[in-house]
């Protein structure tokens, strides 16, 4: 039996290749995973068990609307944080992936223009592939999306959507400026186009100051916020939600329902009880404090051991550090044939972080995922590939 063409974009994508590696030894750069060790497992199995052993067998029923009480703290949460909106702009959805599915899904038709950024996420350009659109990619520079470039897109092709993540970028680690927020609004206002902020690291700064958000710019209803409790809670727990407004969000929630008909009431209550019972900053600041050192060793580690050609940024949050080598060199290459069999370090490629699938030289490195020691020795191993293969490469030339 043939399968639609869909499940090949999808299953071709390259998400997979990132949970891979190659056995216990492996230093792994490559997830984007977060630090076990700072999932609040006990907290969590208290306020599960609180809500399971409740007088209310309704917990474990179908509960056909969307949980009010977790919409209510987010819509403070997002009020805190300087969007105006109300719990009824709030939708739930089974972490921000499935935030990003639903709304290609509603957005965009077979041939429609999309705009992503390049590099971007991997897993949005896997829910985006599904739904087949004509991908436009815009280089995304130190300050975020370039603009120019944008607005030449805009200005030739029929474009629907814009999908940005201005905060800690996966997989640069860059941050758009106020001004570049401002003026995306403005061209999406004039070219009548949807964005979509995907805001998975944007409570993840561990230095400098926070910025607004692209929706609180937003006049027209264009934009819609994506957020996610995977690296501030676990991801484990599944759960992300949106912000758009109410027509949207009924379209968007019709869509979930003929997914999943809902998410679990249990996840819903029980995060909502670990909520009430904890507090979620002081949570986060105990983050801040073990990845902005975790990043500190990596970047300190890069400035030891990288060749002078290597080039790598250090941003002030998120989970990535990334790194350019020369233009003519390929890291997919250089992974397979050097980093994996001779150092046993993985990475992530940028071939598959691209839409169009033609930069090659570029890698992300996730620092939140190994300890001081694997980051270490990892960097240490990675510089030594490279001087490696850099050499080999430059005398074959
Ligand atoms: C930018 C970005 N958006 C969305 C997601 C998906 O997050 P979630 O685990 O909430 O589905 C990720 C996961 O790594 C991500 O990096």
């Amino acid at each position: 039996m043939n399968f639609s063409s869909r499940t090949d974009l999808t299953i071709n994508s390259g998400l997979n290749d990132i949970f891979k590696t190659r056995d216990s030894e492996t230093i792994s750069f490559a997830g984007g995973l977060p630090d076990t060790d700072l999932f609040p497992r006990q907290e969590l199995a208290e306020a599960l068990q609180k809500v399971i052993t409740s007088d209310n067998p309704q917990i474990l029923q179908y509960a056909g609307k969307q949980f009010l009480p977790l919409r209510e703290k987010l819509a403070s949460k997002m009020q805190k944080e300087g969007l105006l909106t109300q719990p009824s702009e709030i939708l739930l959805t089974q972490g921000a992936q499935q935030a990003l599915s639903l709304i290609a899904q509603l957005l965009i038709d077979p041939g429609d223009g999309l705009i992503v950024e390049g590099p971007t996420y991997v897993g949005a350009l896997a829910a985006f592939d599904a739904v087949e659109p004509s991908f436009y990619e815009i280089p995304v520079e130190n300050d975020g999306i370039n603009l120019t470039v944008l607005e030449h897109v805009l200005k030739h092709h029929e474009v629907k959507m814009i999908y940005t993540i201005p905060d800690f970028q996966n997989p640069t680690g860059t941050v758009m400026s106020v001004a570049k927020r401002k003026a995306l609004v403005k061209l999406a206002n004039r070219y009548d186009v949807m964005i979509v902020e995907d805001g998975a690291y944007r409570d993840l700064r561990y230095s400098g100051t926070q910025l607004p958000l692209i929706k609180q710019f937003d006049t027209q209803n264009r934009v819609i916020y994506v957020g996610s409790f995977s690296k501030i809670l676990a991801p484990g727990i599944r759960l992300g939600w949106l912000v758009t407004n109410t027509k949207i969000l009924s379209d968007l929630n019709a869509l979930k329902n003929s997914c999943d008909i809902e998410s679990s009431s249990l996840i819903l209550q029980g995060v909502n009880q670990y909520l009430e019972d904890n507090d979620l900053n002081q949570h986060i600041s105990e983050i801040h404090r073990v990845y902005r050192h975790k990043k500190e060793i990596m970047h300190q580690a890069l400035i030891n051991y990288m060749p002078d050609s290597v080039k790598f940024n250090n941003p002030e949050g998120g989970f990535f550090i990334w790194l350019q080598l020369p233009n003519e060199y390929d890291m997919n290459q250089f992974l397979n044939s050097y980093l994996l069999p001779k150092q046993n370090v993985t990475l992530v490629p940028s071939k598959n972080l691209f839409a169009s699938k033609n930069i090659l030289n570029q890698a992300r490195l996730n620092f939140t995922g190994s300890t001081d020691q694997q980051i270490n020795d990892g960097i240490k191993r990675l510089g030594a590939g490279l001087k490696d293969y850099l050499m080999k490469k430059t005398v074959s030339c």
